[in-house]
């Protein structure tokens, strides 16, 4: 078992605020110290499956510390530091390359970031800035959907569709209209099959821009799998009507690929997955695996032209955006990749990993098995009949046993209602079958005490 309350965790409780971490948890604080392949292990020295690749970062998981120490030990030895205005270093112009090489179509520009929100934030201000660049200042709208997290900084908070993450904050800094998600599970009417939701969703887009006025809309921002929610996969030839959509009226298409980007659905972009080549990509994360904090906003050379005109200046900046050590972390993390074949690997490994989960569906609290990629979220409902937890089962299932059951068990993984009730699955990218049929063991374990606390058996 756990201990709680060791002078490290006493040390937390008195000075760490914990991000969207809730007071009074019943279960002990996990404190971790160290990471070895797809495991971390805390400072008792339990050892935990990364069954979340600390919050979907992790790609290669723990155990390239070595390799990626001596690649930062040389560039801070070589510089430290410097920005990207107004000038350049060599490890932002190579990640830069590089990703331009590796990305689909014509996404060849990169605007660097410091992290997610602050890619979302600044892919808002590339595109209003081309659409001013074009004699169109007047689009100052952006269409997102329901549920969805796209950060929570005043400005990505607009984009992001959860409530209750607003509520307190005051009237958005950008008017976004939210639009239904891809719930496959819950969002179909009766008999409405995958190809009818596809053009129900679609068509609600295209009214929801004829609602503002299709030139007023600037921008339409969606994740390629949605992840709050629950790994909500869009239908069958969504991201191609979302292309339409935004090709006909003039507005441009976002890729949210902050999680998903970077391997977690088996490509480089998640949106490659469905077909479609977006106007710019938010991306953070993966790009360097979490050994370093970065982000990345891709951006297709039509979005780019106007911004590289002699005499323009690009109206936004971020100091350690582009970061020399971050840059050449990045770098490495992205040969990794070509060297070790992780998405090779996910790839392969991806159809072990849905079937093990889906072996989960003989449970009954568990009503659905969703994802694509190593990124799966599974449905937690009272009974047979798929029926929803309720508050108080919520309260009592995500929030007083799960996650102190997981850590028993020496599985992370994330209990989530920002939607119905999920528990979300996303290993590192490294994971083998070993370590798939690991996870669904633990996750067999648990969830089978689960139901029990739903049924007051325990
Ligand atoms: C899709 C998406 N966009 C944006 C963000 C914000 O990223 P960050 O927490 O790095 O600011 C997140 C964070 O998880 C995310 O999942």
């Amino acid at each position: 078992m756990l201990l709680s309350d060791s002078p490290l965790q006493q040390s937390a409780r008195d000075h760490l605020l914990l991000h969207f971490s809730r007071n009074g948890s019943p279960a002990p604080l996990l404190v971790l110290e160290r990471g070895e392949g797809p495991y971390v292990f805390d400072t008792e020295g339990h050892r935990y499956l990364d069954g979340l690749s600390s919050l979907f970062c992790a790609q290669i998981g723990y155990s390239y510390g070595e390799e990626l120490a001596s690649v930062a030990a040389a560039q801070l030895q070589q510089l430290a530091f410097s920005t990207v205005w107004g000038a350049a270093h060599p490890a932002a112009i190579e990640l830069a390359e590089t990703l331009a090489e590796l990305m689909p179509g014509d996404l060849d520009h990169v605007f660097f970031t410091s992290g997610g929100s602050e890619s979302v934030e600044s892919a808002w201000k590339l595109v209003r800035q081309y659409h001013v660049a074009n004699g169109e200042p007047q689009r100052t709208k952006a269409i997102a959907r329901d549920r969805a997290y796209h950060g929570v900084t005043l400005g990505a908070l607009s984009f992001t569709g959860v409530p209750n993450y607003k509520e307190q904050f005051g009237p958005p800094a950008i008017p976004v209209t939210h639009v239904s998600n891809t719930n496959m599970f819950r969002g179909p009417g009766p008999g409405e099959d995958e190809a009818a939701f596809c053009r129900r969703l679609l068509d609600e887009v295209e009214a929801a821009i004829q609602a503002e006025g299709p030139d007023t809309v600037a921008m339409i921002i969606m994740e390629p799998v949605q992840n709050a929610g629950g790994c909500l996969a869009p239908p069958a030839g969504y991201w191609q009507g979302l292309r339409e959509i935004a090709d006909r009226h003039g507005i441009l298409l976002v890729s949210d690929e902050v999680i998903c980007g970077f391997g977690r659905l088996g490509e480089w972009l998640g949106v490659e997955r469905y077909g479609v080549v977006p106007d710019l990509a938010t991306t953070a994360k993966g790009l360097t695996s979490a050994y370093a904090p970065m982000g990345a906003v891709m951006v297709s050379d039509k979005v780019a032209q106007p911004l590289y005109e002699a005499g323009r200046m690009l109206m936004h900046g971020i100091t350690f955006a582009g970061h020399p050590l971050c840059a050449a972390i990045a770098v490495r993390n992205l040969e990794v990749f070509r060297r070790d074949g992780i998405l090779e690997n996910v790839r392969a490994q991806e159809p072990h990993l849905q079937a093990r989960l889906d072996e989960l569906r003989a449970l009954p609290v568990v009503g659905d098995v969703r994802g694509a990629g190593f990124f799966w979220a599974l449905e937690l409902v009272k009974d047979d009949e798929n029926t929803r937890l309720d508050a108080d089962e919520r309260e009592r299932v995500l929030r007083g046993f799960l996650p102190g059951r997981l850590l028993e068990a020496g599985l992370i993984a994330r209990p989530d209602d920002r939607g119905d009730a999920v528990l979300h699955v996303a290993p590192p990218l490294i994971s083998d079958a070993g370590v798939i049929d690991e996870l669904a063991a633990k996750l067999g374990e648990v969830l089978t005490d689960a139901h029990d606390v739903l049924h007051g058996k325990a």
